[in-house]
Formats: structure tokens, sequence, C-alpha cells
């Protein structure tokens, strides 16, 4: 069986660290597992195999079975590479998040495509209430202060806040949204509100104290957070544009680790430089790599702070990479044996979805 990997490269770190798993070096721990069973593993990194229409990538689709992406730094695959790709049976996202496959493109295929579901959620809800934190606490700015090797107290806490009493809301209450709910309870947040199409089940809304608003213009006029926690899908790209934006309470905090192209790269941008937003943090973008020149890297607000953004990563922790890496090694084991795939983990089945997370149908 032909197995690909399109991973990314460690380099130096990923020598001397052997837990970065999800590197082309360190190629999820499978390599000498897949070997071992005489099958062909196929570990490329983003640059050789995504660009060009006669890079690896292109060239080994067209006999690989199986497909093994992350979505860090995702290899994309598109209505035509699979119609190149005749015989993909599989695609396994070493992670959560398979927006970089076109799933509707899967369907028609039949290729099942399947995730590690669960494997980095509580990666990223600690990396939510982090970023919520430290927007709200105006922390950069400050670090950024003292390395300058400046001390200007009222220049930072001209715009510092506490959380306790601020109305936070996520977008998104599944696994990931739910978890960040959870770890905000202890800082007496005003209200903490959810938006979802999926209601929570009574008891897990009334443990976290959430009220869900069902009308998004409403949902956000209420926050003075706002954090994304959906999938990136038909329904959510661009959700976060200059309308929406607008229906914001002024001077804002969102937060978005979901996926970049949820929210208007330059709607955002924009908000933040006249104020209507007070910040923006996250680690996903709408281009991944972000080019040198992306707007998010430098962007600020009126007092030249609110910016938390920083590569995407937060699901990537060394914990989260053994977990991933694990559920990825057991997906393999269910395909080869022919047994089946933990239903949570299927995104995908033959031909038809199998979650309900991934839009409305
Ligand atoms: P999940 O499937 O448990 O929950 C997603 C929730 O979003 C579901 O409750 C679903 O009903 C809701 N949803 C879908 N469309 C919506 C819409 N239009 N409006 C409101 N809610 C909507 O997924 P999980 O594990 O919580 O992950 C969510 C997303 O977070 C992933 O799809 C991925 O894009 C992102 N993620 C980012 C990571 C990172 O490293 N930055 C790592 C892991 C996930």
């Amino acid at each position: 069986m032909k197995i690909l990997a399109i991973l990314y490269n460690g380099f130096k770190a990923a020598e001397e660290e052997p837990r970065l798993l999800g590197t082309v070096e360190n190629k999820l721990g499978l390599g000498p597992w897949l070997d071992s069973m005489g099958h062909t593993f196929i570990v490329g990194d983003l640059f050789s195999f995504k660009e060009g229409a006669d890079s690896d990538f292109q060239k080994h689709i067209v006999d690989a079975e199986v497909l093994i992406t992350t979505p860090f730094h995702p290899g994309y695959l598109t209505r035509e590479l699979f119609e190149k790709a005749k015989n993909l049976k599989l695609c396994v996202t070493a992670g959560v998040g398979s927006d970089h496959i076109d799933l509707n493109a899967a369907v028609d295929h039949k290729v099942q495509v399947l995730e590690v579901s669960g494997s980095n959620v509580v990666s990223v809800a600690e990396h939510v209430v982090m970023s919520i934190l430290l927007l709200v606490r105006n922390f950069v700015p400050a670090h950024e202060m003292i390395e300058r090797g400046d001390w200007q107290v009222s220049d930072i806490t001209r715009n510092s806040f506490d959380l306790e009493n601020k109305v936070v809301g996520t977008i998104g209450a599944g696994r990931i949204g739910y978890r960040v709910l959870q770890r905000l309870l202890p800082f007496d947040c005003k209200e903490l509100l959810y938006y979802d199409y999926a209601p929570l089940p009574e008891a897990a809304a009334k443990a976290v104290k959430a009220r869900r608003v069902q009308d998004l213009k409403e949902f956000v006029s209420q926050c003075d957070v706002v954090t994304v926690n959906c999938p990136l899908h038909e329904g959510t790209r661009g959700l976060i544009n200059r309308e929406l934006l607008k229906h914001f309470k002024k001077g804002a905090w969102l937060v978005n680790t979901a996926r970049g192209a949820i929210c208007d790269k330059d709607a955002v941008a924009e908000a933040l430089a006249s104020g209507q937003l007070s910040g923006y943090a996250g680690d996903v973008w709408n281009v991944q790599p972000a080019p040198k020149d992306h707007v998010w890297r430098t962007m600020k607000n009126p007092l030249k702070g609110g910016n938390g953004m920083v590569p995407h990563y937060s699901g990537s922790t060394l914990d989260a990479q053994a977990r991933y890496a694990n559920g990825v090694k057991s997906i393999l084991e269910n395909y080869m044996a022919g047994s089946p795939q933990d239903p949570q983990n299927i995104i995908v089945g033959l031909g038809k979805y199998e979650t309900k997370a991934y839009g409305q149908r």
C-alpha cells in the first residue's frame, strides 16, 4: 500500500526533539512500523510537495491509497487533485480541521476523510483563554515596552481591563468552544454566551452557565469578547466580515483559533485600526504560511496594541502531537484490519458526510 504524508520540515528542532512528531523528519513516529509491514511510505514537506503541476504531491497522489496531512502546514487536496487520485481511499488529518480537503469532492469520489477528533482540543482551548487574557489585559505592548527599555505604565493601563464582569461568547460550542466556556467559568464573567446551530444539551449549558443566542448579529452585539471555535465550511467562510463587525460592541476583542478564512482579513485589520475592535488574536491565517507582508502580522489598534497573532501552533503542543500521532496510527490500524473506525473521527464516510459540524445540510 502506498501512503503519502504531507508534513512540515522541522529541521534542527526536529533532530533535537524527537517528540516533534508532526515533522517530515519524525514522520508521526510511523516510519519503522509502516516499513516493517512493507508499505511504501512517502513523506514530504509543504514546499516540495505543494507547488506546481509537476510537484511530488501531484506525482504521488496519482497512485497513493492513503493521504495523511496536517492542518498546520496543509497540503490542499482540491477537486482537481481528487480527479487525478485514482487510487485514493482514505485521507487522514493528523489533528482536527479538514477544510484543506475539498470535502464535497471527497463525498463525490467516495474517499473517506478522518480526523483525530479531540486530539488537540484542550491545547486550543488553553490558547484561546490565554489569548483572551493577553488582549483584555494589554499584555503584548506591555512586554514590548519592557524589551525596548521603557517604563511608562499609564501607556499600558489606559487600555487594560479585567476579564471579570465581561461578556464572553463563542461562535461554535463543540469540543473546543465548550472547553473554553468551562475554563472561563472561574473568571466570573458577567455572562457566557454561545452561537451554534447545534444547541448544547441542557445539562451541559447549565454546567457552564452559558446562554444560547440564535441570531449572530444579536450575539456579537452583546459580547465584549468573541471567540471563534467552529470549522471552516461554506457557511462560515468570511462569516466575520465588514457588515458583521459593525454589529460588534465598540472596542470588543476577537480571538480566532479556528480558521483564518472565517474572518475577512482586511475587514479585521480595518476594524482594529479604527478601534471598532480593541484587539485581535489567534494562530490561524487565510494563507499558511502567512506571507511576510500579511496585514495581520503588524496590524494595530489606535493605541499601537491589540495584536496577539502567532503562527499556527495552538493545537500542536508536544502533548497534542503525541495524541494525534497515536490517533493517526490507530486509524491506519483499523483501515488495514478492515475494522470499524471510531465514529467521532469520521468526517466523510463512503459517499456522505458523517459529521454535522461542517455545515447544515
Ligand atoms: P467540533 O466539531 O467539536 O465543534 C464544532 C462546532 O461548531 C459544532 O458544535 C458545530 O455545530 C459548530 N458550527 C459549525 N458551523 C457553525 C456555524 N456556522 N455557526 C456556529 N457554529 C457552527 O470541532 P472542534 O474540535 O471544537 O474544532 C473546531 C475547529 O477548530 C476545527 O474544525 C478547526 O478548524 C479548529 N481547530 C484549530 C486548531 C488550531 O491549532 N488552531 C486545532 C484544532 C481545531
